[in-house]
C-alpha cells in the first residue's frame, strides 16, 4: 500500500484542534466499526493537549470503550512528574472520559532502567497485537507531532534509535537532554494505518519549511515517517507560514 501524503492548513490553533478531533473520531468510528477496536498511540509534548481536551468535552461521547489509548513515546520519568506525557494525557483528557483503565497503556517510566522500561513496554505491544517475531504493531492512529529540531516522537536527530529496525520500543539517548526517552521506533511508526502530524504556531514555521524543501542530509527524522497507511500533516497558519502554497511537508 503507498503512502497518501495530505497536507491541512487550518487558519489558527482552534480550526486545527476542531479538525484534528474530526478527524480523530472519523478515524475511530471506522476501525470500531471494522475492526470492534481503536488503537491509537498518542503524542506528548504541548501541542496536542488541546486536541485531547476537546476530546475529553465535545467528543466525551465516543466510544472509548472500544478504544485503546497508547503512548508513542514517554520521557523517562513517574507518571506524576511534570514532563510526564501520561501526567499530561490524564490531567487534559483520561480523567474526563469514561474509558476502562485496561484500555489505557502507560508506560511504564518510573522504572529505574530504561532500557528494561522499554522491553517491557514492547513486551505489552507484543502481546495486545498477537505479534510473532519479526511482526510490527498495527495501530489505527498515530498521533505525532513536530520538535523544532525536526523530531518526531523521541526520535532525535543523530540519536541511536533512528537507525532501530527490529525492536519495537527503545530507550533513546538524547544527548541535548542527557536523558533517555522511550519512545516506539520507525518500523512502529511507518507501519500504522494512518499518521496524524499535529503542528501549531510560529515556532514550527521553520523547520516545516526546512521538511517541505526536503534539503536537509541526512533528512529531519520526521521525514523518515512515511506510513503503510495515509500520512496526514495538519499545521496551523502559524506553523506553515513560511511555506508556498501548494508545498507538501
Ligand atoms: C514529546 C513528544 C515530542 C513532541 C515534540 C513537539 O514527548 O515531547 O512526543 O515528539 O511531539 O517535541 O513538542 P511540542 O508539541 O511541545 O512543540
Amino acid at each position: 500500500m503507498t503512502c497518501i501524503h495530505i497536507r491541512e492548513v487550518f487558519a489558527g490553533p482552534a480550526e486545527l484542534f476542531h479538525a484534528a478531533a474530526e478527524e480523530f473520531v472519523r478515524t475511530g468510528q471506522a476501525a470500531i466499526q471494522q475492526n470492534g477496536l481503536f488503537s491509537v498511540a498518542l503524542s506528548g509534548g504541548s501541542t496536542p493537549r488541546a486536541l485531547y481536551s476537546l476530546l475529553a468535552g465535545e467528543y466525551a461521547g465516543f466510544d472509548w470503550a472500544h478504544t485503546c489509548l497508547f503512548f508513542g513515546d514517554e520521557r523517562h520519568v513517574p507518571p506524576d512528574h511534570p514532563e510526564s506525557n501520561y501526567r499530561m494525557v490524564d490531567e487534559a483528557l483520561l480523567s474526563k472520559i469514561r474509558i476502562p483503565a485496561a484500555n489505557v497503556f502507560r508506560v511504564h517510566a518510573e522504572m529505574p532502567d530504561a532500557s528494561a522500561c522499554a522491553a517491557e513496554y514492547e513486551a505489552r505491544l507484543r502481546n495486545f497485537f498477537h505479534l510473532a517475531p519479526g511482526q510490527f504493531p498495527q495501530f489505527d492512529l498515530v498521533l505525532l507531532g513536530l520538535g523544532t529540531d525536526g523530531h518526531t516522537a523521541s526520535l532525535f536527530p543523530g540519536s541511536a534509535g533512528l537507525q532501530e529496525q527490529s525492536r519495537l520500543v527503545i530507550a533513546n539517548w538524547v544527548e541535548k537532554f542527557q536523558t533517555h526517552r522511550i519512545s516506539v521506533t520507525f518500523p512502529v511508526l511507518n507501519q500504522a494505518s494512518d499518521v496524524m502530524f499535529l503542528v501549531s504556531g510560529p515556532d514550527k514555521a521553520s523547520i516545516v519549511r526546512q521538511i517541505v524543501d526536503g534539503k536537509a542530509s541526512p533528512p529531519f527524522p520526521a521525514q523518515d515517517v512515511q506510513p503503510q497507511g495515509r500520512l496526514l500533516w495538519m499545521l496551523d497558519a502559524p506553523a506553515a507560514a513560511n511555506l508556498d502554497h501548494g508545498s507538501q511537508p
